[in-house]
């Protein structure tokens, strides 16, 4: 047996950085996760978490910060810029040389691509990227992977359609890096303006089986995932560009009537009105369910990070 990847005082700022191995291993501590995120644990007793979150966020930050109290750890930090010395002009990089001296590790949110790359070259803690831009969401992509292995017993074997906003939508950027390190179909559905980003095409291309389209409709009977995204309105340089995509997909129950029986309708959230609410009801609908996982495997990569599992 190959020795298992280390994590101990590592960064995670993209997908791109891990082997399969390595993120099968983060999956399979996120399991063992499960039973402490109900019983609670103190494995990480006196770690300091800090959370420097430059853009808006609801269930990353507080999944982070539920983790590590869920682990024992304790918390701090900022969710906007208003009242920190950000404001006065202070750079990122020394921010992040500022907080270090008062956590363990650092959870960074940023709105400029390449801004979680740049923190962990001047972080001497671990840095887990927490929102990149548009460009990556790694630990989205990992909890994504970890429904879809819990959802069908195992990613390998299954084809997975991103649909919406595959330009500005950073966790679909993440998701298909990570994807094409198994054996799956990628269907990359979005309307023509907002098809996937070259890069990311060209490099998974090279690994799994893609089709661009712009239909859903068309795609739906082919798919065992269905992976929704908002529309990403806050990153387009023009609104005009917005108003003419926006509402481009709308998924409803009497539509999924088409799907495959034991298809999985997933979606990071926030939605906006891409998956209709008669859908939750329906048993495809795992995108809450993709919230409790999303503790569970923070609560992994946490513990991986600081050196606890
Ligand atoms: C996503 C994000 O911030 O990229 N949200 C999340 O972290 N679950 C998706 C989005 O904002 O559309």
């Amino acid at each position: 047996m190959s020795p298992k990847p280390v994590f101990a005082g590592k960064d995670i700022v993209s997908v791109r950085d891990l082997s399969r191995e390595g993120i099968d291993h983060i999956l399979d501590v996120a399991e063992t996760m499960e039973p402490l995120a109900k019983s609670g644990s103190d494995m990480l007793r006196g770690k300091i978490m800090a959370t420097l979150f430059f853009e808006a966020s609801t269930r990353t930050r507080l999944s982070f910060e539920s983790a590590m109290s869920r682990l024992g750890g304790t918390s701090l930090g900022f969710s906007e810029t208003k009242g920190t010395s950000v404001e006065k002009g202070e750079n990122l990089a020394d921010t992040v040389r500022v907080v270090e001296n008062y956590a363990d590790v650092l959870i960074v949110r940023h709105p400029l691509e390449g801004a979680a790359r740049m923190a962990a070259e001047f972080s001497k803690i671990p840095v887990i990227n927490a929102g990149s831009g548009a460009e990556e969401h790694p630990t989205q992509a990992l909890l994504d992977l970890y429904t879809i292995r819990k959802a069908r017993g195992s990613i390998d074997g299954t084809s997975v359609g991103l649909i919406g906003d595959l330009r500005y939508g950073r966790t679909v950027h993440s998701l298909a890096y990570a994807l094409s390190q198994y054996k799956v179909n990628l269907f990359l559905i979005s309307p023509e303006i907002l098809r996937m980003r070259r890069e990311v095409l060209e490099e998974v291309s090279n690994r799994v089986h893609v089709k661009e389209s712009t239909s859903l409709r068309e795609l739906l009977p082919e798919l065992d995932v269905i992976y929704m995204t908002r529309i990403q309105k806050e990153r387009f340089a023009d609104l005009a560009e917005y108003e003419k995509v926006k509402g481009s997909y709308r998924l409803t129950a009497q539509e999924l009537s088409k799907a495959r029986k034991d298809s999985i309708v997933m979606h990071p959230l926030p939605r906006v009105d891409e998956v209709a609410p008669d859908v939750d009801n329906t048993k495809h609908a795992k995108y809450f369910e993709q919230v409790w996982y999303g503790l569970v495997l923070r609560m992994g990569v946490l513990a991986l990070v600081l050196g606890a599992a």
